[in-house]
């Protein structure tokens, strides 16, 4: 038996805010921002919105396609590096928002790559028969723990939520093959030094601002390329498949520039490359269930194709999942 995807469904904030408009408060401009990251405009959730609530809609939507009630949940994985709370997480706001009756959640932390790992998870409670429907969130708040007056981070962040629902299917649909990875070696490359229980929250780090996130961006850059590249190679291998057997690759959308040369180093050709970069920026956690839904809402992305996701991020934690649709 396999574990196949049912339906999916995503959710951006209804602010659309453009490099234009970062560019009358800090220090940048729109060529800069399209020419170093290919982004053009983020989703930004206003002050007053709950972050929980981009996951809720997700999830609404991907049970409304598969026609699926909330309480015939079994299970719900909220993928998450910024939860609603640091105690209890976010996975409680999203399952009193759906309306789920007495189903286990939790959260998961994985940097970027949390989807993709939460997607090998679901895939193992599935098949070892634990769980029937496995619904899968990737939410993320981003903007919450932006430094606003940081140009070198701020510019590259959006904040969305995108969701699957997973149940068990046939060996050769679904989940085919996955690769996960972690490199404790970079942690510092990307982390939010305070707020957790090695810094507690004081008037200190407020001060010192270290309740936003730090990220190397360099060091990122140049680990997140061949990251990918192993991991869907890796990935493809478990799977028997090469990449000629890939109809659709859906990389985590952190920069263009990334992409564009993961996409080169693999040999794919751009046009089946899955790109929303430009209008979502880098929602962490939510980029590639956000880019699938888009892809199999729009048409693109069809029954029976084969997918690679594919991301990096914080930990160091990389990964791939290949999908046959
Ligand atoms: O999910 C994973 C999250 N993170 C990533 O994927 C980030 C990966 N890294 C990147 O995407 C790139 O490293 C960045 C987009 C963050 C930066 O691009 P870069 O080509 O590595 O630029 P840089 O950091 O080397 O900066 C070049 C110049 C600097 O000016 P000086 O020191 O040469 O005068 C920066 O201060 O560009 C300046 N700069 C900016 N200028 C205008 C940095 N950010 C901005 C900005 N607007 N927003």
């Amino acid at each position: 038996m396999g574990t196949r995807v049912v339906a999916s469904g995503s959710s951006l904030p209804a602010r659309c805010v453009t490099n234009a408009d970062l560019a009358k408060v800090i220090d940048t401009s729109d060529a800069w921002v399209v020419q170093r990251t290919g982004i053009r405009t983020r989703f930004l959730l206003e002050a007053a919105e709950e972050p929980s609530a981009m996951g809720v809609e997700a999830g609404k939507k991907a049970l409304a396609q598969a026609k699926v009630l909330p309480d015939q949940v079994d299970l719900l994985v909220v993928a998450t590096n910024f939860p609603d709370m640091i105690c209890p997480g976010s996975s409680p706001f999203v399952s009193a928002g759906l309306g789920l009756r007495g189903s286990p959640f939790f959260d998961l932390t994985a940097g970027c790559t949390g989807f993709v790992y939460g997607l090998v998870v679901a895939d193992g409670l599935i098949r070892a028969g634990l769980y029937g429907h496995v619904l899968l969130i990737g939410l993320e708040a981003l903007s919450r723990v932006t430094d606003w007056s940081d140009r070198r981070t701020c510019v590259l962040f959006g904040d969305g939520a995108g969701a699957v629902l997973l149940e068990k299917g046939d060996p050769d649909e679904g989940i085919l093959g996955s690769a996960l990875y972690g490199d404790h070696e970079k942690l510092f490359l990307l982390h939010l030094p305070a707020g957790g229980t090695r810094a507690p929250a004081s008037r200190e780090t407020v001060d010192k601002g270290e309740h936003y996130l730090k990220m190397e961006g360099a060091g990122v850059f140049r680990s997140a390329v061949p990251m990918m590249e192993e991991s869907t190679r890796q990935a493809l291998a478990v799977a028997g498949l090469t990449l000629e057997d890939v109809d659709w690759v859906i990389p985590h959308q952190a920069n263009i520039r990334i992409i564009d040369s993961l996409t080169h180093r693999l040999g794919v050709d751009p046009e089946h490359v899955i790109v929303n970069i430009d209008r979502v920026a880098n929602t962490s956690t939510a980029s590639i269930p956000i880019a699938l839904d888009e892809g199999l809402r729009s048409g693109r992305i069809a029954r029976g194709d084969v997918v690679v996701l594919t991301a990096f991020g914080a930990g160091a934690t990389y990964g791939a999942v290949v999908l046959r649709m």
